[in-house]
């Protein structure tokens, strides 16, 4: 009996153990899930209870005029921001509260007087030292003074958000003077900050890692604008809150996916920050994989951050890295009608410089949903358009009813800038007595489907979603590595070797041999591009790039047609 008892007491404790992991385990569980609803319901802003202390420091330069500070007046005027704030600059030049309204005020909307004053009141400036502690703690103690007035008698807390338009030489000292005497107490402190986020895998590791030591994780906001941007967003909305794509979002309908960004400018003076980086490491690396992984991952479990950025990251991770045998580089010599100067001829850039304007390059996502279908980057500044677009050509039908060269290709694009848009193009019949067919958009632009709707500045959402503390929009470190792994071996290559980048005219498509690399992976021009090819420049409608490409298509029909499995 007394035995029975012991093993009695012994099986309740064992049970007892078991349930007290299982509430523990419920517990974790509970905690996750409520993290994740807290991240999609954040409470709009005008709910940010207590004082709202945004400090941008860097005030005195070019991001700060153009960007920063118009974004927050936009919200402003939207009644975007919590009713109770401050907006206080910090750099190191003298300058008069004046002289820096007039300057931070330059380009902001016209009209909106009373609300200009009122705004313009509220931010002030202050200069010091970056890496100053004590410099620091002086500007702090009149944020702390303002915060205090602004509060009066409520007992809310003072959440601080530092914005960092600072060059990339400075971010950690100055996020180590903000550490030391910059943080509120009692409310919470976010760091915004820019790309570059280091130069290649080890630097953005190092940078990380002394980021790492001074914040965690969740009070890091690291803008890439491009996710800021409208139809960038749009890109989730449009994959998953329509049924028809997601059945032919993969390898048996997508032949080629073409992400484009293109410049119709040099670099107008400021040659001299560009050339220290180069066209990879500004555009492809960070805007252009960002959209990447937006298209090409698989739907996220919600739309929780940390649920969106696992996705992307599992993306990238599938990603192999990019090689010279599939990369063009390029650099922009001068305009052939002697108006604009070539890229060696700016000013701030050395006359010796190989760093490329423009490149072009082929992807491979090693998943079941993307083997071979080959994403093609291409980036370029000086060339003979602005636009930015991601482009998905779907494969030619498999029956071959029509006479395959009559067929255009399905293509889905969505326009990113300028224009936002989004339209498919597809083969009709011409209407009228005539079988012929012919190729024809379904056009949504946003201008002409919401009318005058004003699209905000992508700087506008970014800043709202660091107010609102969600973190969709922004680059987690893991996201970055990843994204470092695929570019920092090609980067690596091109400087040791010196790769010389092919010349090409400014205002041109970019070299032909990057146009060769698109067609050779399959990108389909149809019929329009090669007509605008400029003299010389273009791919003869009979090159041999166009001839692989056409049998490329023939040889992939008769193959499927072969494939039992696909009937
Ligand atoms: N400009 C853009 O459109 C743009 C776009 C995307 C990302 N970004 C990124 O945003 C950040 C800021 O860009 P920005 O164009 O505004 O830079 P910036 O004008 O060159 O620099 C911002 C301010 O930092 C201070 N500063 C400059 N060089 C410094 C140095 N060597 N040591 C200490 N302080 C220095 C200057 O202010 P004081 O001398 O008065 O202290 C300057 O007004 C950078 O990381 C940049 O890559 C800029």
């Amino acid at each position: 009996m007394a035995g029975a008892g012991v093993d009695d007491l012994k099986k309740l404790q064992q049970e007892n153990g078991a349930l007290k992991e299982e509430v523990a385990r419920l517990k974790r569980e509970l905690k996750d899930h409520v993290e994740d609803v807290a991240t999609v319901i954040e409470p709009p802003v005008n709910e940010v209870k207590g004082v709202l202390s945004i400090i941008v420091f860097g005030a005195s330069g070019d991001l700060a005029f153009k960007k920063t500070y118009p974004a927050l007046f936009s919200l402003y005027i939207h009644g975007l921001l919590p009713p109770v704030f401050q907006v206080a600059g910090f750099a190191r030049s003298k300058m008069s509260e004046h002289a820096f309204r007039l300057r931070i005020s330059e380009k902001f909307p016209k009209g909106h007087d009373a609300q200009k004053a009122e705004f313009l009141s509220r931010c002030w400036y202050g200069d010091g030292q970056y890496n100053s502690a004590e410099s620091v703690a002086s500007f702090t103690k009149i944020v702390h003074q303002h915060e205090s007035k602004l509060l009066g008698d409520s007992k809310e807390g003072a959440h601080r958000l530092f914005y960092l338009a600072v060059p990339p030489s400075i971010f950690v000292a100055t996020c180590a003077s903000i550490k030391a005497a910059g943080l509120s107490e009692s409310g919470w402190n976010r760091i915004v900050v820019e790309k570059p986020f280091g130069r290649d895998l080890e630097s953005s590791h190092l940078l990380a890692r002394e980021l790492g030591a001074l914040y965690r994780e969740e009070q890091i906001y690291r803008i890439d604008h491009y996710l800021g941007k409208e139809m960038v967003q749009n890109l989730m909305v449009l994959r998953f809150a329509n049924s028809v794509y997601e059945p032919v979002w993969n390898r048996y309908y997508i032949k080629s996916v073409l992400i484009l960004f293109k410049e119709d400018f040099g670099c107008q003076g400021r040659g001299g920050y560009f050339d220290e980086f180069g066209i990879i490491r500004d555009v492809m690396q960070n805007h252009l994989l960002q959209i990447l992984s937006l298209v090409a991952m698989e739907p996220p479990l919600s739309l929780s951050a940390e649920d969106v950025r696992n996705e992307k990251v599992r993306l990238l991770r599938a990603i192999a890295p990019a090689s010279m045998d599939h990369t063009v580089v390029g650099q922009y010599g001068p305009d052939p009608k002697g108006r604009e100067p070539a890229y060696i001829d700016d000013p701030t850039v050395p006359k010796s410089s190989v760093t490329p304007t423009y490149a072009a390059t082929v992807l491979n996502i090693n998943n079941l949903r993307w083997f071979k279908v080959p994403f093609i980057l291409v980036a370029g500044k000086a060339l003979d358009e602005r636009k930015a677009e991601v482009r998905i050509q779907f494969r030619k039908p498999e029956l071959p009813l029509f006479p395959t060269k009559l067929v255009g290709r399905n293509e889905l694009v969505l326009r990113v800038q300028p224009d936002e848009s989004v339209f498919f193009k597809m083969t009709i019949k011409m209407p009228g007595l005539t079988s012929e067919l012919i190729e024809r958009k379904q056009d949504l632009s946003y201008k002409a489907s919401f009318g005058g709707v004003a699209i905000p500045d992508a700087y506008e959402r970014l800043l709202y979603d660091v107010i609102r503390g969600d973190h969709n929009l922004f680059v987690r470190r893991d996201e970055l590595i990843a994204a470092w792994k695929i570019f920092t071996p090609l980067l690596h290559q091109i400087e040791s070797k010196s790769i010389a980048p092919v010349l090409y005219d400014y205002g041109s498509r970019g070299p032909p041999q990057g146009l060769e690399l698109l067609v050779k992976h399959g990108y389909d021009f149809g019929d329009i591009a090669p007509l605008r090819l400029r003299p010389g420049q273009g791919l003869a409608p009979g090159s041999k790039p166009v001839q692989e490409a056409a049998k490329q298509d023939g040889q992939e029909v008769a193959k499927q047609d072969a494939d039992p499995s696909k009937k």
